[in-house]
């Protein structure tokens, strides 16, 4: 990746961030996106008709059409949220439950794809949990074993926020497809790590949901996207202003399209701010971040596994991994490794559990572990610094 890209982000004059895994740095485009709504058309959407709120909710829609056009969808699927997090509770509060209702989900989940699941237990609704191998890989056979004719929803995540791996998407989809006992087997799956570093077209993957956070894919914090193939197979979580077509004392319709779901008035700046990141995605092009983030992966990974006391997780195998690079050293607990590499060279990495408890305790990983996490703004030059780093950290010991 090219000095342009380098000088979108002049935070990263002072440090070597290798924690977009967690939130990405946002460039100069998008801030001026965000800063231009407030500075030159600053207005509500949908609602008046002079002609600032007209520029607001032309842009706001425009940016909800850039979004469902990155990852292969139609205008009115594509609904903004305010994080992954959001988008998976609205399907878990949207969706129908009844008692004897069964979820497939697996171990590799962050906490936002696994509490909105436990929680159901509560309706009546049991969750199946599939186990990868220690590195991450899963036996598609897992699977078959697992959907059956009560399965009514399979929420899996497409790359592991702790393992950097890629599960096999597409399979699991047909699975959901043929499985199902023609009881229409929903498929969700969180992108959260995979939207922002890996081309996604929503048909190819055959899943009915999407969620995905845009603070991860250079994007305001604050922001992320639902997207569903059905929008009328979801009841909307929230009610009031904006989402509706008439209301009397006793009824009201709800208007259609992304409205429907965005009840109140929405982030508007934020979802600005994010159909401008997208725009910047696609000027770099998707194919170029994934090649570039490979080429640092294997880096990282190779230079990892040639310390000693260092102890690398996930598959090693490229094709079916990202650059979220899992390790701990042996004999330091992971959160001194991420202040010692911050206060001895400004490399920020993140340590701990990753909001990944229960893939952890999988692991006998009680403590966590620290991880590298790279973007289309890391150089190799970067991560030579970072792996000096670790391997004289790991001879101190
Ligand atoms: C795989 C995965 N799912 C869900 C989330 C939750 O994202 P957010 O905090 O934006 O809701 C994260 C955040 O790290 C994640 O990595």
């Amino acid at each position: 990746m090219n000095e342009r890209i380098r000088a979108d982000f002049p935070i990263l004059k002072d440090i070597i961030y290798m924690d977009s895994a967690a939130t990405s740095l946002t460039p100069e485009p998008v801030l001026e996106a965000v800063l231009s709504y407030y500075r030159e058309y600053n207005a509500n959407v949908g609602r008046g008709v002079h002609r600032l709120s007209q520029v607001a909710s032309q842009k706001y829609q425009n940016a909800h059409r850039k979004v469902a056009e990155f990852i292969g969808a139609k205008e009115g699927e594509v609904i903004f949220t305010k994080n992954t997090t959001e988008a998976i509770n609205m399907v878990a509060y949207g969706l129908r439950w009844t008692k004897g209702d069964e979820i497939v989900t697996t171990l590799l989940e962050h906490h936002s794809n696994f509490l909105p699941w436990l929680r159901l237990k509560e309706k009546g609704v049991s969750l199946k949990i599939v186990k990868p191998s220690k590195s991450g890989i899963f036996d598609i056979s897992d699977f078959e074993h697992a959907i059956g004719d009560r399965t009514k929803l399979v929420a899996v995540t497409q790359v592991s926020n702790v393992l950097g791996t890629i599960s096999p998407i597409k399979e699991m989809a047909a699975i959901c497809k043929e499985t199902g006992g023609g009881n229409d087997t929903l498929f969700l799956v969180d992108g959260a790590q995979s939207v922002p570093h890996i081309p996604i077209n929503v048909e190819e993957l055959g899943c009915d949901f999407l969620a995905f956070s845009g603070h991860k894919m250079l994007g305001p914090t604050g922001t992320g996207v639902l997207w569903m193939r059905d929008p009328d197979g979801l009841e909307p979580t929230f009610f009031g202003g904006g989402m509706i077509e008439t209301v009397s004392r006793d009824d009201y319709t709800l208007t259609g399209g992304y409205e429907r779901f965005e009840a109140g008035t929405p982030h508007i700046s934020g979802g600005i701010g994010l159909g401008r990141a997208v725009d910047y995605l696609n000027d770099v092009g998707m194919e170029r971040i994934r090649v570039h983030e490979e080429r640092l992966a294997k880096k990282l990974i190779e230079g990892l596994l040639g310390i000693e006391k260092v102890q690398v997780y996930g598959s090693t195998n490229l094709s079916e991994r990202i650059g979220v690079v899992s390790f701990t050293v042996e004999g330091l607990h992971p959160h001194d490794i991420a202040l010692m590499l911050d206060e001895a060279s400004d490399i920020l990495v993140r340590s701990g559990h990753h909001c990944c408890m229960p893939l952890m305790h999988y692991l006998g990983l009680d403590d966590g572990t620290v991880r590298a996490s790279v973007y289309l703004y890391n150089t190799k030059e970067e991560v030579d610094t970072f792996l000096e780093l670790v391997e004289g950290i790991a001879k101190v010991v």
